[in-house]
């Protein structure tokens, strides 16, 4: 088969060029092939192998085009890069790589094509396109990759087992191409994930999380998250989710499975937003009911504070995960801490003061936390879903409405500390401190606008309360 039309782009030209002059062979292999014949559009990411010196290629390259860019070599990797119109291409010399129990870095042989694809990870991601002059186009696909693509299956090239051992990365790539392109994975390449499960404790915490963030941002994460926890590696990597599978039964009571419930927000969020950490925000927005779960006679089961222990929770999970702990991180605790507060409010009557309240304390983020509480609704009682929807619709409004009125969302006091100094005479002193919540509550209250007029009237109110005189 011959695909000359996935290689139009003139740097395909210039690379079979350039390895004419230095008289070698070259081919492009992996996701480029793999997602043009997906349809997936054209990939910024274009990977070489050359049957020889990846990096002279790479040179060659660089020196026949037109911008003559600068290539980044990878002297231990035997690799190198280049950027040409926004496309970053790498160059690899076929190699034929051993691996030891320890590590995921092989020892390196130089080797055949053949060579190169049997140490790839997946049947989809061995397919090469020939660059040479005399067969340009031509499909190379020993393992019948075409055919799993067609399928919609993940396979490996060789025994699973020694693939996934060999680098156990490749497990969460398994599961996150799987999630991302909606194909299966081939029965005994799971076996061997649940197999080598342990393996993934050697891969680096960024990496893992790199997979991770593809799998959410995916347009079915809880696909991956399902595939995640039924192989067992989930356990290794965020067990605080794990823990959360499971209902318990006392006396006739029950609780929901927060495992599956937070997939489905999951799931339900990723209809609405793209935001990676509005989806961060969705997975672990229950994590916090493991260690507050208690059973009591009275009430039946109870998870007080959980929004509380689970923010706390975020922070150590990022740690631990080496995730940035920036805003982002901030943004996320934030979204956990205040999952609960809308429904409450939608709950009962939704009064001023508590929207109010609501925008007030989650600032710019309250479009977030409604998206975040709207996602959490998955009673599958119909009348309920609706009640709350309706409800959710309702505060909706009333933010617009009280943001339009008192503009608190990012709420700056009428009246500064400053201003209550000059007026009372006074040195820096608690009775500032009351002066400016009172103003502030009774603004939260709706006792008085947003506005210095009102406010001034209050502190001077206030000011009288606390025995203080007004400076002349
Ligand atoms: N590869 C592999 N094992 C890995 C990583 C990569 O065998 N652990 C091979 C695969 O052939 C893959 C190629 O290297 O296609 C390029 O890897 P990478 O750029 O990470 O992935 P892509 O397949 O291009 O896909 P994506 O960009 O979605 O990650």
């Amino acid at each position: 088969m011959n695909y000359k039309n996935a290689l139009q782009h003139n740097i395909f030209k210039i690379i079979s060029q350039s390895a004419k002059q230095l008289n070698l062979d070259c081919y492009v292999i992996g996701g480029f092939v793999r997602d043009y014949l997906l349809q997936r559009g054209l990939t910024k990411d274009i990977d070489i192998v050359a049957i020889g010196d990846g990096i002279k290629l790479a040179l060659q390259v660089a020196k026949n085009l037109p911008n003559k860019p600068k290539v980044q070599v990878f002297k231990t990797y035997g690799t190198a890069m280049l950027i040409y119109d926004d496309i970053e291409i790498e160059f690899v010399g076929a190699r034929k790589e051993s691996y030891n129990e320890t590590s995921r870095n092989p020892v390196v042989e130089n080797g055949t094509l053949q060579d190169d694809q049997n140490r790839r990870d997946f049947t989809i991601n061995a397919l090469a396109l020939n660059l040479n002059e005399s067969c340009f186009g031509e499909l190379l696909d020993p393992f019948n990759g075409i055919q799993d693509l067609k399928d919609k299956i993940i396979r490996t090239p060789l025994n699973p087992d020694i693939t996934y051992s060999d680098d156990p990365l490749r497990m969460m790539r398994a599961i996150r191409f799987s999630t991302q392109l909606n194909f299966n994975i081939e029965q005994t390449s799971l076996k061997a994930i649940s197999k080598n499960k342990h393996r993934i404790q050697i891969i680096t915490n960024e990496r893992i999380v790199v997979e991770l963030n593809k799998i959410l941002e995916s347009k079915k994460p809880s696909f991956g998250f399902i595939l995640l926890e039924e192989t067992g590696l989930l356990d290794y990597i965020l067990p605080e989710l794990t823990a959360l599978k499971g209902i318990d039964e006392v006396e006739g009571q029950r609780h929901k499975d927060n495992f599956y419930h937070t997939l489905e927000v999951v799931d339900n969020i990723s209809e609405n937003t793209t935001d990676l950490w509005l989806r961060w925000a969705a997975l672990l927005h229950d994590i916090g009911k493991a260690p507050t779960k208690k059973f009591s006679k009275k009430v039946g089961w109870t998870f007080h504070g959980h929004e509380f222990q689970g923010s706390k929770m975020v922070y150590h999970l990022f740690k631990r995960l080496k995730m940035p702990l920036n805003d982002k991180m901030k943004f996320v605790q934030k979204m956990v801490l205040m999952s609960s507060r809308p429904i409450v409010l939608a709950n009962d009557e939704v009064t001023d003061s508590a929207v109010r309240r609501l925008v007030f304390d989650a600032g710019e983020f309250v479009d977030d936390l409604m998206t975040l509480c709207e996602a959490d609704i998955t009673t599958k009682n119909p009348k309920k879903f609706e009640k709350y929807h309706n409800n959710f619709k309702i505060v909706r409004e009333k933010i617009i409405e009280v943001e339009e009125r008192d503009h608190v969302r990012n709420f700056q006091p009428p009246i500064s500390g400053e201003e209550i100094m000059q007026t009372f005479n006074l040195k820096p002193s608690k009775e500032i401190g009351i002066i400016k919540e009172s103003i502030k509550e009774a603004i939260l209250e709706g006792d008085i606008p947003n506005e210095h007029e009102a406010a001034y009237q209050l502190m001077l109110k206030e000011g009288k309360r606390l025995g203080l005189t007004v400076n002349n």
